[in-house]
């Protein structure tokens, strides 16, 4: 999400050191001197990054598309992209199929049997015995201005129910038809789950004292998802949607007490209105209604009439995505990092071993285990910390009364036991070796004043082009120690081709936020530049997001495709054959900000559609080889 309420993200204000900074030589090369040292002038790679090995690749077989600022997608000679499910079609309810509006002008009701808006992480489901299968689709948030034919000029509760209407996720099922692939309308799975989607709580906190509310006084009952940004699915084939920036759809007081603050709740918050026709979202009336967001929620997209369930073993906070990876006796660990500015890493590591039979056998799966939080040390170690009532100062006395407590304030369990603020993580990876990769997109304000300096794993003041961390667990994934180097450090020159530095790496990039790691082992990069830097200063040379591919044996980038003007690239996923692959388009044309100016909707970007009456749209891109081989080769 590009943030223009960049104030939003620093709310961790906490005195925990930014830990083992990094020798003065090194913080010698970071100094910027002019645009020139500004995109080249960063660290040479840590010992042992990837970017040290030789030049040619194995797995990359595509010749690199060129920067663009085209209004359209571009991918390699001999690939095709073509869109599905762009926001508005209609998902296939039986019964209910809306026709998309041009000219905004569906009814609440109508989106609520549509594609939401903002496309974000996804998972394609196969199902066994068919080509088809069930593609799970994050909405992350709205865009009013392009939403309403007005924008938000008139305000009114059929615009705040549109709205929540078009956030959360969609089930839909997809099959190709004569190699051609498509919405399966009607189908039995489609699905629409949205901010007032009744769900559940399960885990430690489930009917905590701060989760509940006048309308759900047991706090077992919270009501909808939002700002769903990356997702996650598990081996027993249910989907993770996270809730990232939640505290920006509510009212906040005028005066915020310290936990509201920690949580980034202030009065009108991003501007959303919804308060003004959901009294829900209005802090002062309802002040436990944030602590009900945050959390990691569980969908079986094979069951459309099942409940989804925010699972609250695995911590509150403004979850960019969740990753599971399985101890070799088949314990789930879900990797996950709040995107904001100087927060952290978390892994939760379940009690239980997965069990054969799908969702249903592991239902409580996700319910009982040990949540952790990251501290890296500057010697390319780390360790992870339990977050757990008793253990080291997270009593009563420090304000942790039970284990719900410190879930529901896990930031504030986090600093105090001392975890190392990042440079907003964003998606994070497992690769078939064992390494967890994790994107940090980019960070202004480190090294600012009165904020946290450089250290050994955020080494870059005023970090505009972010990079990606990796580390290994000692031991199995359930590791309490591992070691961690730099995979890239975005716009490294021995990494940018485009600046024919001579020692060609690779394409350059900058601000990687989806990743996907591919069956061959390729790691899928994509770009979320925001509108207010792209084509400025550092970023002038990148054009729009684009979504790259590296060989982490080799260390080699490759861009593989550009977007559309004023978009971001997002979520990656494939057919388990490789040769069909989805991502997401993500806010075309946004611009100047995450509000659209409803007279000139069409400004910057008129993707995909290009209709004169049109506004761009976020869709799922469907990628193919033009033979018919695996992408990427
Ligand atoms: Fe929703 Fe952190 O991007
Ligand atoms: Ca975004
Ligand atoms: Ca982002
Ligand atoms: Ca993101």
């Amino acid at each position: 999400m590009a943030k223009i309420f960049a104030d939003m993200e620093d709310s961790n204000a906490s005195s925990n050191p930014s830990i083992h900074e990094v020798s003065a030589l090194s913080r010698r090369t970071v100094l910027r001197g002019g645009l020139g040292a500004a995109v080249t002038g960063v660290l040479a790679p840590l010992a042992g990054c990837a970017t040290g090995g030789p030049a040619a690749s194995t797995r990359l077989g595509f010749k690199s598309v060129p920067v663009s600022t085209a209004d359209r997608i571009v991918v390699p000679e001999g690939y095709v992209a073509y869109v599905i499910a762009a926001w508005g079609e209609p998902v296939g309810l039986s019964g209910e199929s809306p026709a998309f509006k041009f000219d905004a002008t569906n009814t609440a009701a109508e989106q609520e049997a549509q594609m939401g808006m903002h496309h974000d992480g996804m998972h394609f489901f196969a199902q066994a015995g068919r080509d088809g299968g069930l593609l799970v689709v994050n909405h992350e948030y709205t865009d009013d201005g392009l939403l309403h034919r007005d924008g938000m000029a008139t305000w009114t509760a059929e615009k705040v129910r549109k709205a929540q209407a078009a956030q959360g996720v969609s089930v839909i099922e997809v099959a190709p038809t004569a190699g051609r692939w498509d919405i399966v309308r009607p189908s039995p799975w489609a699905r629409r789950i949205t901010a007032r989607t009744p769900m559940r709580f399960s885990g430690p906190a489930a009917g905590h004292a701060m989760l509940r509310t006048a309308a759900d006084p047991a706090g077992q009952r919270p009501l909808g998802t939002l700002n769903n940004c990356g997702a996650g699915r598990t081996p027993w084939g249910t989907y993770l949607t996270c809730e990232e920036n939640f505290a920006g759809y509510f009212n906040g007081p005028d005066a915020p007490n310290a936990h509201e603050r920690r949580w980034g709740l202030r009065k009108g918050g991003f501007g959303y209105r919804w308060q003004e026709h959901d009294e829900r979202f209005d802090v002062t009336k309802h002040p436990n209604e944030p602590n009900r967001f945050g959390w990691i929620v569980e969908i079986d997209p094979s069951n459309p009439s099942s409940t989804p369930v925010k699972r609250t073993a695995m911590g509150r906070g403004a979850h960019e995505g969740a990753t599971v990876a399985l101890t070799r006796d088949r314990r789930a660990v879900v990797y996950s990092g709040e995107d904001a500015r100087f927060e952290y890493i978390y892994k939760f590591v379940s009690r239980d071993a997965m069990k054969p039979g799908g969702a249903g056998a592991n239902a409580e799966l996700l319910d009982h285990g040990t949540l952790f939080v990251a501290r890296f040390n500057g010697d390319g170690t780390g360790q992870w910390l339990a977050l757990t009532h008793g253990a080291g100062a997270l009593t009563a006395a420090n304000g942790f009364a039970d284990q719900g407590d410190v879930l529901v304030k896990s930031r504030q369990a986090s600093d105090l036991l001392g975890a190392t603020k990042m440079d907003r993580p964003e998606w994070i990876e497992v690769d078939q070796e064992g390494w967890v990769y994790c994107t940090l997109t980019n960070n202004a304000t480190r090294g600012a004043a009165n904020q946290p300096g450089i250290d050994a794993m955020n080494p870059r003041a005023n970090n505009t082009m972010g990079h990606i961390i990796r580390w290994k667990e000692a031991g199995d994934f359930d590791g309490a120690r591992f070691s961690w180097n730099h995979f890239v450090l975005a716009g490294d020159p021995s990494n940018s081709r485009a600046e024919a530095k001579g020692n060609v790496k690779g394409d350059a990039f900058a601000c990687p936020d989806g990743m996907w790691i591919d069956a061959r082992g390729v790691l899928w990069i994509q770009t979320d530049m925001s509108t207010s830097a792209m084509g400025k200063d550092d970023l002038a040379m990148l054009g729009n997001n684009a979504m790259l591919a590296a060989d982490p044996r080799t260390g080699e980038i490759r861009r593989f495709l550009t977007g559309p003007a004023g978009c971001e690239v997002t979520g990656a996923t494939s057919t388990p054959d490789g040769r069909t692959m989805f991502i997401n388009i993500q806010h075309p044309g946004e611009s100047p900000s995450e509000r659209s100016d409803p007279a000139q909707p069409r400004r910057v970007s008129n993707w995909p559609d290009f209709q004169a009456a049109g506004r761009p749209r976020s869709a799922t891109v469907v990628i193919h080889k033009l033979d018919g081989g695996v992408i990427g080769t």
